[in-house]
């Protein structure tokens, strides 16, 4: 079966949600290790619970390169299973950049969400930019990883309205919602071998 690893940095929240949903819709993945680079990531107390290993390579002081700490990430995915062969490496939180060589490596099998409709709100803050724009509409997207910043081929969005007077914590809240449930699908629709790539957009069988 496909292995997935999980790579997160704090709350957890879209890991909780992913490694729930596999074991409730039978999605034909095994969740085989969460990474985090943070000792103190919030998420990694939430997957000891839920039985699913963990390991954590600190990126704090870390003085090498960006792909020397990227094989670190890589020898722990291995290790698990998580191989470019027979793995999916879901980035859910994770605050840092990965490297070429890593997205080279694990080509077109590593996932991100952003919060916000891409290609708008790109980076940091994108509920805060999306309000501050003024948009009547945000989101959330679920992408393939490519050597760009959120700009890999696009599988899922889901859309929020936003609403006179959302803050950036209640636009942030209901655009969450939403990445609980577009997350996990798409990691069934890849686990279920229904997501083509062709150039820069996918094909959802
Ligand atoms: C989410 O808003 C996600 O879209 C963004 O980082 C946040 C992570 O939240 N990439 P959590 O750690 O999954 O709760």
């Amino acid at each position: 079966m496909l292995n997935l690893g999980i790579l997160i940095s704090g709350r957890g929240s879209n890991m909780e949600s992913i490694l729930k949903s596999i074991k409730r819709k039978k999605i034909p993945i095994n969740p085989a290790i969460v990474i985090s680079n943070k000792q103190d990531a919030r998420g990694l107390e939430i997957a000891r619970k839920l039985g699913i290993k963990t390991e954590v390579i600190e990126s704090k002081d870390f003085k090498g390169s960006r792909w020397e700490y990227d094989k670190k990430i890589i020898s722990v995915l291995e290790k698990h299973g998580v191989t470019p062969k027979n793995g999916l490496v879901c980035l859910a939180g994770f605050m840092r950049i990965i490297s070429p060589e890593f997205v080279k490596k694990y080509k077109n099998r590593i996932i991100n969400i952003h919060p916000a409709l891409l290609p708008a709100f790109p980076g940091l803050d994108a509920q805060k930019q999306a309000i501050e724009y003024g948009s009547k509409y945000s989101g959330c997207t679920v992408h393939f990883v490519d050597s760009g910043v959120d700009t890999g081929p696009i599988i899922l969005q889901s859309v929020v309205k936003i609403k006179k007077g959302d803050t950036e914590k209640t636009l942030s809240k209901r655009i969450l919602a939403k990445e609980h449930q577009a997350y996990p699908e798409a990691i069934r629709l890849f686990a279920e071998k229904k997501i083509k790539i062709s150039g820069r957009k996918t094909i959802i069988d």
